[in-house]
């Protein structure tokens, strides 16, 4: 149920805004409060009348409407909503919103808000298709916006294939998801992941076959509980989580500034595997074939991310977790690697290759603690991610 929530809902220029209708009655009828935007093509859809009639409140239609400026300004209106829903965002204000552009009273919110955002996509097939939405979507899933649908379906056009928005009982259990609360809301936790390239020349890089899948699955189980998740990965393979805010870095050096710049969090996660030497001196240039000579790369050493988060005197999350990946002496290595760094956990495996660990579906992994080392079965990545959220949320709690 939906009791007392406050839904800004932003109706943009689609024929499925006539489904807006719908959307906003059923929404009255689990008890939420609607306040309703639309842009200027969504009236050339549906008539604000029937908006407003719905939703028994008065329709917020332009951005340089002074008595609704002095009434409650953009971002008071932004501001005051639990959620704002845009429903259907067209492919035009989705760019709009990837792009960061405010042009009318829709856009502007969009822009001005720090209230979660989820939008319920309508469009042409192709339009969905295209690499430029595809583009955009990317971009609005790493901001953190949520997305319900789009279904696939005949369209109003003729056409078949995703596109057709949610319907609004869709759009509704999607919204009630959000308010759901889980035993990590309220908690703001990090997770580093994927490999570092550290590079050599404009066009070379020192890398190793870190995938990312682990830290990935971690970000996702963490979400599922209700924590806000922040991500910083390196260039990683695996997709990125749909429910974190992603912060794309490339080297170690980049991480441990981005990882600083998250803080304060309540718990960190280092899944990363970040590369322990960078190239001295990296050139700027390209550095060419020689005759004769082959050139040497001397290293120097990056900072421990871990370590450095771990040893903090203020401001130290409350759980800090290592990873450690080992292919003898699994146990032994990780607790010295665990005393060594000053974390509270170390999650261990082996990566020997006939494990197929690195870079495959499965783990193995041996929790190391203060009270002792826990192994736990092998059973795939995401299981694995989910009993460590578990355990990180049992913890947090005590
Ligand atoms: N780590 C980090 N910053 C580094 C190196 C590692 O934050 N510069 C973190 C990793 O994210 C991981 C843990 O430290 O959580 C792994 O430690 P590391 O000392 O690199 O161990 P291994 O990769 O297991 O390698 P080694 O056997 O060389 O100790």
């Amino acid at each position: 149920m939906l009791d007392d929530k406050r839904i800004l809902l932003i109706i943009s220029g689609g024929i499925a805004a006539y489904k807006s209708l719908e959307l906003i009655r059923q929404l009255r009828k689990a008890g939420a409060w609607v306040t309703p935007v639309m842009t200027g093509a969504a009236r050339e859809f549906v008539t604000p009348l029937s908006v407003s009639a719905l939703a028994e409140e008065k329709v917020y239609q332009d951005l340089f409407d002074l008595t609704d400026e002095a009434e409650m300004g953009h971002i008071e209106l932004s501001r005051s909503a639990d959620l704002i829903v845009v429903a259907p965002a067209t492919a035009n204000l989705m760019a709009k919103m990837a792009q960061g552009i405010a042009d009318d009273l829709a856009s502007t919110l969009l822009l001005a808000t720090d209230t979660q955002v989820l939008v319920a996509p309508a469009m042409n097939v192709r339009m969905w298709d295209h690499p430029a939405t595809q583009r955009n979507i990317a971009t609005l899933q790493s901001d953190g916006i949520r997305f319900v649908g789009p279904n696939e379906g005949a369209m109003a056009c003729g056409e078949f294939g995703p596109g057709r928005m949610a319907e609004p009982l869709e759009i509704v259990s999607a919204i009630e998801a959000e308010f759901e609360e889980g035993p990590l809301t309220g908690r703001r936790i990090l997770v580093t992941s994927g490999p570092t390239h550290e590079p050599i020349d404009p066009v070379r890089y020192i890398a190793n076959r870190s995938s990312g899948a682990q830290g990935t699955a971690i970000a996702q189980a963490l979400s599922a509980l209700g924590a806000e998740v922040i991500f910083v990965t390196g260039p990683a393979e695996a997709a990125r989580p749909t429910h974190a805010r992603v912060v794309e870095v490339e080297t170690a050096s980049q991480m441990l500034e981005a990882v600083q710049g998250v803080l304060p969090v309540d718990a960190a996660v280092f899944a990363a595997a970040v590369a322990d030497w960078r190239v001295e001196g990296a050139r700027d240039s390209k550095i060419k074939k020689e005759a004769g000579g082959l050139p040497s790369l001397s290293f120097a050493e990056n900072p421990d991310i871990l370590a450095t988060i771990s040893q903090m005197t203020e401001g130290r999350p409350d759980l800090v977790v290592g990873f450690a990946a080992e292919t003898d002496d699994v146990i032994a290595h990780a607790t010295a690697k665990r005393a060594r760094k000053g974390c509270d956990w170390i999650v261990a495996n082996d990566v020997s290759p006939e494990t197929g660990i690195m870079g495959g579906t499965e783990n193995a992994v041996t929790v190391i603690s203060q009270e002792g080392a826990e192994s736990w079965p092998r059973m795939g990545k995401d299981a694995v991610a989910s009993a460590l959220a578990d355990r990180i949320a049992q913890t947090l709690a005590d």
